[in-house]
C-alpha cells in the first residue's frame, strides 16, 4: 500500500460489518496515516494546505473533496464522529463543543420560527432553560410533559409540533420513556423524536433502532468517563445531520481535535465501564433502600421502579446514576454529602470517580420553584452518579452521610 503526502487511511467499515457495539466502541472510525501508527492519531490543526493553488479553489468550490479548516472538518473529530454514529447505528455523527451545543445545533438546524416543541419536564436543567428561555425568543414554543404518560403527549399535539424531545432514563429521578410509543406518535403527526442519550450510552441502549429520528450526547459524561473534557455530538440520518452540520460549520461550535482524541479513546473502554457502573449502581440502589434515613430511591434496576419492565425490555443494562430521598429538607440533605469522605461532590456525572450532587441548588437551581415541584426535585433529593470504585469503599463513605443524620 502506498501513501500520498496528505493521505489517511480510513479501516474500511465493511470489515466491521454486523459486529457488536463491544468491538466498535474500540475500532470503527479509525484513521491510519502512512505511519501505521495502532493507536489513534490527532490532528491539532486549525487549516489544512493545498499542493496548488487549482486544488485549493476546487476544495473551496466543493469540486473535491478534502479538509480546509477545522470548523469545516477535521481527520480527529471525522473519526470520534465515525465510531460514536457506528454505536448508535446511526448513518452520520456531527460532533459539536458541548452537550448543550449539540442540542442547540438540533434546534437551529431543523426548527423554524412558528413550530412547536413537546419535551419532557424531566430533562437537564439547562436544556429546560434552552427551550423556555432562549427558543422561545425565536419563535418556537415548548410545551413541558411527563415524559411516562402518553396521554400528556398525545394531548398537546398541535399541526405546528416538529419535535418531541427527551431524556430516558432521566436526570435525576430515572424516569424512563417509552421510546416505541413515542416514536408513534412521533410519526403519525409528522414530528421529529429526539433521545437524548446521555445516561445510557449506546452501550446500554440504541434509541435509533426503536425509532428515534435523532440521538443526542453529552459527550462530556460517560463517553469521555472521566471528567477530563466538555462535548457533544449528535447522531442520524444523513438527510438531517447534514442540516445540522451546516449550522455547526456556520456558527462555529465545533469539537477541539484534541477533544475529539479524548473522547475516541474514551469509546475503547465504555462497553466494560459500563457494565463495572451498572453492576456498583445496582448494588448501591438495593442497599440504600434498606436505610433507615432513606424515604425512597429511584433506580430503574429496583423491581419497585414503575419502568422496570419496561427499562429491562428497553435497556441493555439500568446505568450508573440513581437518586434518593433522605429524610426530612436540605439540611438533611446537604448535611449527608458534607459527611461523605472519598465521593467528589460536583455536578458532572458519568465518571469513574463516584460523584454526589444536590440537584435543587446545583444543575436545577435555576428552575423556578413550580417547575422544580413538576419536576419532583425537592430539597431532599441527592443525586449519585456511581462511579468504578470498589462497592464496599462507596458504601464505607456513604454511610458517614448516615451516621451524620444520626448524630
Ligand atoms: C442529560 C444531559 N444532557 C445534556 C447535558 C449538557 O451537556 P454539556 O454539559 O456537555 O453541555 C447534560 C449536562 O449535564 C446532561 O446531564
Amino acid at each position: 500500500m502506498t501513501f500520498g503526502r496528505d493521505e489517511h487511511v480510513w479501516i474500511p467499515e465493511s470489515d466491521l460489518e454486523g459486529m457488536s457495539v463491544d468491538t466498535l466502541a474500540v475500532r470503527a472510525g479509525q484513521i491510519r496515516t502512512g505511519q501505521l501508527e495502532h493507536s489513534d492519531a490527532i490532528f491539532p490543526t486549525s487549516s489544512f494546505v493545498y499542493g496548488s493553488a487549482a486544488q485549493a479553489a476546487a476544495r473551496f468550490g466543493g469540486e473535491e473533496p478534502g479538509n480546509i479548516y477545522s470548523r469545516f472538518t477535521n481527520p480527529t473529530v471525522q473519526a470520534f464522529e465515525a465510531r460514536i454514529a457506528a454505536m448508535e447505528g446511526g448513518e452520520r455523527g456531527v460532533a459539536t463543543a458541548s452537550g448543550m451545543a449539540a442540542i442547540l445545533s438540533t434546534c437551529m438546524s431543523l426548527l423554524k420560527s412558528g413550530d412547536h416543541v413537546i419535551c419532557s419536564r424531566g430533562v437537564f436543567g439547562t436544556t429546560n432553560v434552552l427551550f423556555q428561555k432562549y427558543m422561545a425568543r425565536f419563535g418556537v414554543e415548548t410545551s413541558f410533559v411527563s415524559l411516562t404518560e402518553l396521554d400528556e403527549w398525545k394531548a398537546e399535539i398541535r399541526p405546528a409540533t416538529r419535535m418531541l424531545f427527551l431524556e430516558t432514563p432521566s436526570n435525576p429521578l430515572c424516569e424512563v420513556a417509552d421510546l416505541a410509543a413515542l416514536s408513534a406518535i412521533a410519526r403519525e403527526n409528522d414530528a421529529l423524536l429526539v433521545v437524548d442519550n446521555c445516561f445510557c450510552t449506546p452501550v446500554l441502549q440504541r434509541p435509533l433502532e426503536q425509532g428515534a429520528d435523532i440521538v443526542i450526547h453529552s459527550a462530556t459524561k460517560y463517553l469521555d468517563g472521566q471528567g477530563r473534557c466538555v462535548g457533544g455530538v449528535v447522531v442520524g440520518p444523513a438527510r438531517y445531520l447534514d442540516e445540522i452540520y451546516g449550522f455547526i460549520r456556520s456558527a462555529g461550535p465545533t469539537m477541539s481535535p484534541f477533544n475529539a482524541w479524548v473522547f475516541q479513546k474514551g469509546l475503547e473502554t465504555l462497553p466494560i465501564r459500563m457494565r463495572a457502573h451498572c453492576d456498583n449502581a445496582l448494588e448501591l440502589a438495593l442497599w440504600l433502600e434498606q436505610q433507615d434515613c432513606v424515604e425512597k430511591v429511584y433506580y430503574a434496576g429496583l423491581q419497585s421502579h414503575p419502568q422496570h419492565e419496561l427499562a429491562k425490555k428497553q435497556q441493555d443494562g439500568f446505568g450508573g446514576v440513581l437518586s434518593f430521598l433522605v429524610r426530612g429538607g436540605r439540611e438533611q440533605a446537604w448535611k449527608f454529602i458534607d459527611a461523605t469522605r472519598m465521593i467528589s461532590i460536583t455536578a458532572n456525572l458519568g465518571d469513574v470517580k463516584t460523584t454526589i450532587t444536590h440537584p435543587a441548588t446545583t444543575t436545577h437551581g435555576r428552575l423556578s420553584p413550580e417547575d422544580k415541584a413538576r419536576a419532583g426535585i425537592t430539597e431532599n433529593l441527592i443525586r449519585l452518579s456511581v462511579g468504578i470504585e470498589s462497592i464496599k469503599d462507596l458504601k464505607t463513605d456513604l454511610d458517614r452521610g448516615f451516621q451524620a443524620l444520626k448524630d
